[in-house]
Order: structure tokens, then sequence, then C-alpha cells
């Protein structure tokens, strides 16, 4: 090992992260060893200044392919991507082929057949990524499926504990709100307790899947009790589109018992930092004023951190296919 570096961890922040496979579609599997490199690595990236030059992807084409809106990940993928000198192209399939009656695997196959590097796939359906990786001989990225896995945002919040806090084994992380629809929540539950975090999950009955404990988390459906003591409480929105009708609680009635407010923030950790993968509703889920206080607050910096996290796997995910 290199004497000028004090341990590995060192050593890969200044090299591209080579991973047991050149796709990223879920964090369930992956090893602590990969997701410690990604972190260290993004962190790297995370403390050059923005115009330091990275730029060794030169010629690598990106398509950038949202099935789903979304405005902080696309931009964050086509940034990171840029970054890194790539060359990126987005692609809003929400409204044309799968409207025409195209297939996923004729869409696939269409897009296969232009020989991009890299596919970012965001898609309502659980599974579509994995779809397109067993089809296309390009890497995928899933950036959120259904209901199923959003692994970049695992990653990404990851590291904004780990910058803000130091480290994630032993904290106390409260993931609250929607569960059952949350790609977000599973991912980081995946993520965390691999970690060796201890995770709580909170959230109304109706919107708790069965069996969760199963994934070593702890289940409360009162919020009081699922914040106490805790290092980190994580929000989710009501992601109203993925209910059936006889889930959507009341706003005003949800805010009282699971929006975080003073009140209930009192009863964690009094160091304790509040996060949300966004988009957020103020006066649901989180008090306006909390989201905006800056000493607790780390809704900005997950979004600086996605950047970052993202440029460490799209290099990552190069450097796994094409190099031995
Ligand atoms: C999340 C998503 O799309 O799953 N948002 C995001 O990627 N930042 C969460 C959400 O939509 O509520």
């Amino acid at each position: 090992m290199n004497k000028l570096f004090k341990n590995n961890s060192e050593v890969n922040k200044f090299s591209p992260v080579k991973l047991s496979s050149h796709h990223l579609l879920a964090i369930e599997g992956m090893q602590k060893t990969e997701i410690q490199k990604l972190l260290d690595r993004a962190d790297y990236f995370a403390n050059l200044d923005k115009h330091a030059d990275t730029k060794y992807l030169s010629g690598y084409v990106v398509l950038n392919v949202f099935f789903e809106n979304s405005t902080r990940t696309r931009v964050s993928f086509e940034l990171a991507a840029r970054r890194l000198g790539a060359e990126v192209i987005n692609i809003s399939l929400i409204n044309s082929s799968i409207k025409k009656g195209e297939s996923l695997l004729d869409t696939a196959s269409t897009l296969n057949a232009m020989k991009p590097d890299l596919l970012i796939v965001r898609h309502p359906h659980s599974g579509a990524p994995l779809l397109f990786a067993e089809y296309l001989s390009c890497s995928i990225i899933n950036a959120g499926d259904g209901r199923h896995e959003h692994p970049t945002q695992a990653l990404l919040d990851a590291l904004t504990i780990k910058r803000r806090i130091g480290y994630l084994e032993g904290l106390k992380i409260s993931i609250c709100g929607d569960i059952s629809n949350s790609r977000v929540a599973r991912s980081n539950i995946h993520l965390l307790t691999t970690m060796g975090a201890e995770v709580r999950c909170v959230a109304p009955s109706t919107l708790m899947p069965s069996s969760l404990e199963k994934l070593g988390v702890k289940c409360f459906n009162d919020m009081k009790k699922g914040i106490k003591d805790a290092d980190v409480v994580m929000l989710l929105r009501l992601q109203n589109e993925r209910m059936s009708g006889t889930e959507n609680p009341s706003e005003r009635e949800y805010f009282n018992f699971f929006g975080l407010d003073e009140t209930k923030l009192s009863l964690a950790n009094p160091n304790a930092v509040i996060m949300h993968p966004g988009p957020m509703n103020r006066g649901v889920e989180i008090a306006s004023a909390l989201a905006d206080d800056t000493n607790r607050s780390l809704i900005k910096t997950q979004v600086e951190m996605g950047v970052a996290v993202r440029m460490s796997i799209i290099e990552a995910l190069n450097h796994s296919k094409n190099k031995t």
C-alpha cells in the first residue's frame, strides 16, 4: 500500500472505484466495502473546486431516459456526467413511446442501437431498469423505479450524513412518512443497515409495509416514540400518486401526527439533523421553519452531494466495465 496514505479508504479517494457489476440497479445486495469506496470517492469529488479538471470521460455517451417527471435527479445526473466530460442526451419518454404503445423492450432495443455507454433510467414500474440491464449492452443506473429502489439517493444521503456527523455505524436514523410507497426508504434501509446504523421506520399503519422488520429495522406508528434520541430524522413525501385512494390521509391530520415540528424534534438527540429527499411539502411532512433551519436541516447539502455521488458512480461503472 502506498505509504502516503493512512488506510485503504484514503487510497480509494484518488482513484476510480471498481465494482463487481457495471450496473447500479439497487443497494440491496451491495457489499459494505463497495458502498464505502463509492462514498470516499464522492467525498473527494465534493471537496474539489467545481472547475477542477475532472473530464476523464470524453467520448462517453450518457442517455438520461426518464419515464417519470424529475427535476433535481435528472439535472444532478446531467451535471455529474458533464463534469466528467461525458456527452449527455436527455430523453423524456413520459408522453411519447409509451403512449404510442411501444413495449419497453422495443424502446430498450431502439436506444441500444444508438450505442450509448450508459443509460440512466427512471420508470414508474419496479424492475424496469433490471429489464434494460438484461437486454442492453451498456451500463444501466436505476434513477428510481416504482416503489422499488432509488440507489443514488441513498448513497447521497449517506454521504451527507457522513460529512456532517463523520460516520454511519451505530447512528440512530428515523425514516418517517410514506414508507410503503417510497423507493427512497427501501434503498436507505438497505444501505444504512449494511453500514451498521440503527434504522427505525415511522409511519401510520396504512403507510407501513408489513414484515419490514425482516429487513432489520424497528417500526413505529407513533412518531414521538420513533424519533426519540434519533441522530438523524429523515422525512418522506406523501406519494399520493402511488396511493389507491383509501390510504390518503388528510394533510392537516397527517401533520399533527407525523409532520416534524419543534415539539416532536425536541424528543430527538439535541444535535439531530433533518433530511428530506425532496420535493417536500411544507406544513405536511415538515414545518417550514425547520426545513429552512440552516443549523439542523441538511436538505440543501443532500442536493449538493447528489452531483458528487453521481460522478463517483458514473466513473465507477465505466471503470468496472472496461478495465480488468
Ligand atoms: C424521490 C423519488 O423520486 O423517489 N425524489 C427524488 O428523487 N429526489 C422522492 C419523492 O418523489 O418523493
